[in-house]
């Protein structure tokens, strides 16, 4: 917290210091050690040794100048002159130049200090640039050097015994728990250690007692944590140091339940109907994050016995079968779910390889169908922290929706089928080299130009059908039927209601007869790429779904409009925001303030890993999101028929429309009734009967 402004206004023999990036500042007495003043204002400094000058990572540089806006001429002139502590271990090991340590330094003079980016901050987790965020750390972890008296036959008091006086005179750890397997190696390692250690204290809650979960003979000084985002298809994993916040390593693989179904429910109905599915699918995610473990610590050199504190994220079902419940009762209404709130367990009880200390926290679902990846996308977007209404939404089978500002959030999912993924479409494909990822419709010739993935020219370019030999032109991915649709109605060949115009055929060799209805020729090649009616449909279908359940939020906030769209996920992360507007799956907003975030999911989980108070922010938010049963709600099913026409058939576009020339609406193309307009079949979980039994 800031120094309150009469604070810093003060004595001549007090100084004014302001952290960078932080921005905290406060004045202190001339003759404090720059740590304690972080430590006073909140703002982390790293440090291992305790302030003996050994470990190096309480580093700072002293910015120079005259800082105008906060009244602060800084300079290296105001802080102490390098000390003998800083000397010594300059020598040893390597210290920048203009780097001090800020245990070992004091403040003589008004001062900028720059917590160094590389000692910080983790670059990679500052995944937005452009939006200036760091994570500030505060881990649940920390690493504390200790030198303890000998043993001494006067004083009969035990070497863990001692270990734990010195933990709370050098620390202030008191009440400390110890992790059973350390007593039987604590002589040894103390004596290895010629009685100076590193103890790793766990500390989750800041009310909680410590805990000592592992210790190394000597200084240690390196500490990492995982964060892993368990989708159904993919797991992404990702290892930080706890230290300095740095990313250090990521992987990825395809999630192995695939093989007992492709989708959440059928693998609820798996579990249901094979007594050992649960076990089974249980034992194949724990095994592939394992794998994955085994793949970062190789690529960066680091010991998996080093990792000591993790954090799992993942939808309702993933969840579940990670922790080891049987997610049955998700399959169907009232989606009960086993555990709501965060979870707190051993990597060792979840079969986990790190160091057998290392602690796990699971972070809390919202709802039976928003699960803890959809807290965590919020963690990282922060609509709870906003002034104004923000939406998040990540698209997948089942797309998650939440919907609010500090006042009030609202929670969603929405049931938009596969269809966004590829599947449902008559050339469909998961996003891989090869496939059509970017369309544009000439609207006079009717013509297409297209891009593929893995070729960065578009298919009018010379060089196009020689860069996308290799590849192929194979299929149309999420983020390609967004585009094809979107042009083909700014280019009218489909109607507002999404009806292929057949009479365009005489105009163009592009549009041809498929039976009672028209299709679409994007790729005369092999394979031939058609939009098909059914195609349109579908995708018209699952963005109803869509914008149904988001329209429900917005009525319980009572919200006309967004003020920004944040599109969480892979999916969110190709399509282009301006033609999900005009396909009207997200509402009408500025261009401007609608942005895709990638894998949020990932985020939210390393700012969890990072620092134990986004655990309780999520925690807190998480238990007073409102959660909206979007199959419950009278009103989605009027939404959905609405949400069928493109945009929409009620709801206005104005900021589209200023940005974006809709066509004229006219009247609806005669399909000869074959146009089902009625919402896609909700699966039997959303209907609420239980997969397996109807
Ligand atoms: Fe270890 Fe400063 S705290 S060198």
């Amino acid at each position: 917290m800031n120094a309150p402004e009469k604070d810093i206004k003060s004595a001549a023999d007090e100084a004014l210091v302001l952290f960078m990036p932080s921005g905290k500042r406060g004045r202190f007495p001339l003759g404090t050690p720059v740590l304690d003043a972080a430590r006073t204002l909140g703002v982390y400094v790293e440090s291992v040794c305790g302030g003996r000058g050994i470990c190096g990572r309480c580093q700072i540089e002293i910015q120079e100048g005259h800082f105008a806006k906060h009244g602060i001429e800084s300079s290296n002139a105001h802080i102490s002159e390098f000390g003998p502590k800083e000397k010594r271990y300059a020598q040893k090991r390597d210290l920048k130049d203009g780097r001090r340590l800020s245990c070992s330094s004091t403040i003589e003079g008004d001062l900028v200090v720059d917590i160094p980016q590389d000692v910080q901050i983790n670059a990679q987790v500052v995944r937005k640039a452009a939006q200036d965020r760091y994570i500030e750390r505060n881990p649940a972890i920390q690493l504390c050097y200790v030198e303890i008296e000998e043993p001494d036959m006067h004083k009969p008091l035990g070497d863990l015994d001692r270990l734990k006086s010195a933990l709370e005179r050098d620390w202030g750890y008191s009440d400390i728990i110890v992790d059973h397997p350390i007593l039987p190696e604590i002589q040894s390692v103390l004596r290895r250690g010629n009685w100076a250690v590193t103890v790793a204290i766990h500390q989750d809650m800041e009310s909680a007692r410590p805990s000592m979960i592992a210790v190394w003979p000597g200084l240690k000084n390196e500490a990492y944590g995982i964060a892993c985002d368990i989708g159904s298809t993919t797991i992404a994993l990702h290892l930080s140091s706890l230290l300095s916040g740095a990313t250090v390593a990521s992987a990825g693989t395809s999630n192995p339940q695939i093989r007992f179904g492709e989708d959440l429910m059928s693998r609820v109905s798996y579990v249901m109907m094979n007594p050992d599915g649960r076990e089974a699918m249980t034992l194949a995610v724990r095994k592939a994050i394992n794998e994955l473990i085994e793949d970062v610590c190789r690529d960066s050199n680091v010991d998996r016995n080093d990792i000591l504190d993790a954090v799992f994220v993942g939808n309702p079902i993933m969840h579940h079968l990670f922790l080891g419940i049987d997610p049955t009762e998700l399959g169907g209404a009232p989606f009960a779910l086993a555990v709501s709130g965060a979870v707190h367990s051993w990597a060792s009880e979840l079969d986990l390889d790190m160091n057998r200390g290392t602690r796990v926290y699971t972070l809390p679902c919202i709802a039976g169908h928003v699960g803890a990846d959809a807290a965590a996308a919020t963690l990282s977007e922060g609509p709870h922290r906003q002034d104004k209404m923000m939406l998040l939404v990540d698209v997948g089978t089942n797309a998650e929706i939440v919907l609010g500002n500090a006042s009030r959030v609202v929670a969603a999912s929405s049931p938009t089928g596969p269809a966004f993924e590829g599947a449902e479409i008559s050339s469909g494909q998961r996003a891989a080299p090869g496939a059509i990822e970017r369309v544009r419709i000439d609207a006079e010739t009717l013509e297409p130009i297209f891009r593929v993935i893995g070729v960065e020219e578009w298919s009018d370019a010379p060089e196009f059908a020689e860069k996308a030999r290799n590849s192929g032109i194979t299929g149309i991915c999420g983020s390609g039927i967004i585009e094809v649709i979107a042009e083909m109605y700014l280019a009218g060949i489909i109607s507002e209601d999404g009806v292929v115009d057949g009479a365009l055929a005489e105009k163009s060799a592009r549009i041809i007869a498929d039976g009672r209805t028209f299709s679409y020729v994007l790729h005369d090649g092999h394979p031939r790429i058609t939009i098909t009616q059914n195609d349109v449909r579908a995708i018209q279908l699952a963005k109803s779904a869509l914008y149904a359940g988001i329209k429900l939020l917005m009525e319980k906030q009572n919200a006309d409009t967004i003020d920004s769209i944040r599109f969480a996920g892979a999916f969110g992360s190709f399509i282009d925001p301006k033609y999900a507007m005009v396909l009207g799956l997200i509402p009408d907003c500025d261009l401007d303030h609608v942005a895709a975030v990638g894998n949020a999911a990932g985020t939210g989980a390393q700012m969890a890993l990072l620092n134990r108070g986004h655990r309780r922010e999520i925690e807190d938010t998480v238990r007073v999101i409102d959660k909206i049963e979007t199959a419950l709600e009278p009103k989605f099913q009027e939404h959905f028929v609405n949400a069928m026409a493109l945009p929409n058939k009620v709801d206005p576009f104005p900021r589209l429309s200023a940005a974006v020339k809709l066509p004229e609406r006219r009247q609806p193309v005669e399909a000869d009734g074959s146009l089902d307009t009625r919402p896609r079949r909700r699966s039997r979980a959303e209907r609420g009967s239980r997969p397996g039994r109807s």
